[in-house]
């Protein structure tokens, strides 16, 4: 593929008249455009609300050109009134035509700056960190994502940062690794803050420079970079699930590709709380040694105009930066719920936001795993639910009687005590119905009152703890009767063993919740496989 530098020559040698380059980075956009100027042997300039327009030589370097010209309706229109060749950069224009209330003239001058014709190498380039064009301009301006930087630019920066300290460097591999998914500005910190502590930079900086990575991805606020703690062995039950991720991790390995073997996209995970499918989203990366990230898409969601749209592409460009990796979103119905919304409401926010990520979905190219997860489907949109985006559909259950043996093990062994020496039989028994999560609770709940009763925890205590839970299968009956129907059609169960029946005890003693409580007289289609008493009739 070409790279972004070669995709800006050819875009300028078809006399393009203006390109705008998406990028937080203004450094990098401004080496491109010097990179151009020399390219194409045209003069270039840049013009800054604070600076005014200056000269940019062939090595990115300013010069002042004339004092005061901060008026970007001005430069826009010299640039479309001279007759000499050129590249202007607009930097952070957006502002003047996205935002303010000059938009439409400034607007319409970038409209008669597409129109130049007669001079050729004559271009302008917007770039900023905004995504997004008036709609007068989204046929004449193409518009293009200036990727994360890669491991050459990565090597750059390292190398700076020890040359301006006199520090030893040996920029391995794994140092350069654990920078990416950071902008150029972000790695730099991150390796001077390595240096700063270790006076050189080696493979001992690895572990700073991934931590700091890990602070600035938190802090775009959408992201979180997660360091695995638990891995396969600590999820109990789920062994389709479990099957299938083996087999398909073993498509990112060394060979897949040129076997025939496409890496997979992802997966959604469905099902009822507390039943492990978060701590299989945090397993699975430390299974195949992938960094973990997890998107908060509630949070896309931004004040300003077209930061919503920004958000959303930051995320995917970092994860891609960052592939192979697990990109994590959780309670994925809450970010796309908005999607059908009309455009009056919410200015099409949503919808777009959302078709973003599908458009995305199909067509990523990185090796980016997604896993997603959701409780509700009646709120999820049948887009995302469409062949060619995720892989595989799962359906995480109420684990069976094996399965709560297994979690109930796993958390004893967790809090250091054998399992061996409790009745697991009898407790698997008396936790029917009972989530990973409440299993978990029951363990926890029986280390207490031994310890209050100032003994060694047994199989009594933890079944005290049961006996006085109330379990989510006996408040959400109905829920979970519906969600099991739902997915029998359309979803894989990701245990090896069917449901279990719901329990039956005291269902009429549990109190019904009001979003429990359904109105009669709403006609509602048939449950799946029960025969249509109306058809059959006829
Ligand atoms: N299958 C399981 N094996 C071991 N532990 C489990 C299992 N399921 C749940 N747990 C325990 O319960 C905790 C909560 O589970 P988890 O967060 O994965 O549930 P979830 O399905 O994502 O729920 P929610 O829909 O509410 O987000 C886990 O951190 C784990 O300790
Ligand atoms: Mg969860």
């Amino acid at each position: 593929m070409a790279s972004f530098f070669e995709q800006l020559v050819t875009l300028a040698r078809a006399d393009v008249p203006a390109i705008q380059i998406v990028s937080h980075e203004w450094e990098r956009v401004r080496g491109l455009v010097a990179g151009l100027s020399r390219e194409l042997s045209v003069p270039s300039v840049v013009w800054s609300l604070s600076r005014g327009v200056e000269k940019l030589d062939r090595d990115a370097q300013v010069t002042p050109g004339e004092p005061g010209q901060t008026d970007p309706q001005e430069v826009i229109k010299q640039h479309c009134e001279s007759k000499d060749p050129q590249i202007l950069l607009l930097e952070d224009a957006h502002h003047f035509y996205l935002n303010s209330d000059r938009r439409h003239e400034i607007a319409r001058w970038l409209r008669e700056a597409c129109r130049v014709r007669g001079v050729p190498r004559k271009l302008l380039v917007l770039s900023g960190p905004v995504p997004g064009l008036p709609p007068e301009l989204t046929k004449e301006i193409p518009s293009l994502d200036l990727p994360l930087p890669g491991q050459d630019d990565l090597l750059e920066v390292c190398r700076e940062v020890a040359a301006s300290r006199s520090i030893p460097c040996d920029p391995v591999e794994p140092l350069l690794e654990a920078a990416r998914g950071l902008t150029v500005m972000e790695a730099r910190i991150a390796y001077s803050r390595a240096a700063q502590e270790l006076g050189k930079l080696d493979s001992a900086a690895i572990r700073l420079v991934a931590q700091e990575k890990s602070r600035v991805i938190k802090q775009s606020g959408v992201l979180e970079y997660f360091e695995p703690t638990t891995n396969m062995a600590d999820v109990g039950g789920l062994e389709n699930l479990k099957a299938w991720l083996s087999r398909r991790g073993r498509g990112f390995g060394h060979g897949a590709r040129e076997y025939g073997l496409e890496p997979s996209r992802g997966i959604v995970l469905l099902g009822i709380q507390g039943c492990g499918k978060s701590l299989i989203a945090k397993s699975v990366a430390a299974a195949w040694q992938f960094p973990l990230l997890r998107f908060d898409l509630g949070r896309v969601f931004g004040g300003i105009v077209g930061q919503s749209e920004a958000n959303m592409r930051l995320a995917l460009q970092v994860a891609e930066a960052l592939a192979p990796c697990v990109l994590w979103i959780d309670e994925i119905e809450k970010g796309l719920s908005g999607m059908g919304s009309s455009d009056q409401l919410d200015a099409g926010v949503s919808a777009r936001v959302g078709g973003t990520l599908l458009t995305w979905m199909q067509e990523k190219t990185a090796p980016v795993f997604v896993v997603a997860t959701a409780n509700r489907i009646e709120a999820l949109p049948p887009e995302l639910l469409r062949k060619g985006r995720f892989d595989e559909i799962f359906f995480v259950d109420l684990p069976t009687s094996q399965a709560r043996k297994e979690i109930l093990s796993i958390h004893l062994r967790r809090k250091k005590r054998d399992p061996e020496k409790f009745d697991l039989d009898r407790l698997a028994r008396e936790a029917n119905g009972f989530s990973g999560a409440e299993l978990e609770e029951a363990v926890k709940e029986g280390l207490f009152d031994a310890f209050s009763d100032g003994q060694e925890i047994t199989s009594d205590h933890i079944s005290q703890a049961l006996k006085a839970t109330c379990p989510l299968s006996r408040t959400m009956r109905n829920q979970i009767v519906q969600l099991r129907e739902w997915a029998k059609a359309r979803a894989r169960l990701a245990t090896a063993e069917s449901s279990e029946p719901l329990p039956n005890d005291n269902v009429d003693s549990v109190p019904v919740l009001r979003q429990e409580q359904r109105n009669p007289f709403v006609p509602r289609p048939d449950p799946i496989g029960t025969p249509n008493r109306d058809r059959g009739q006829s």
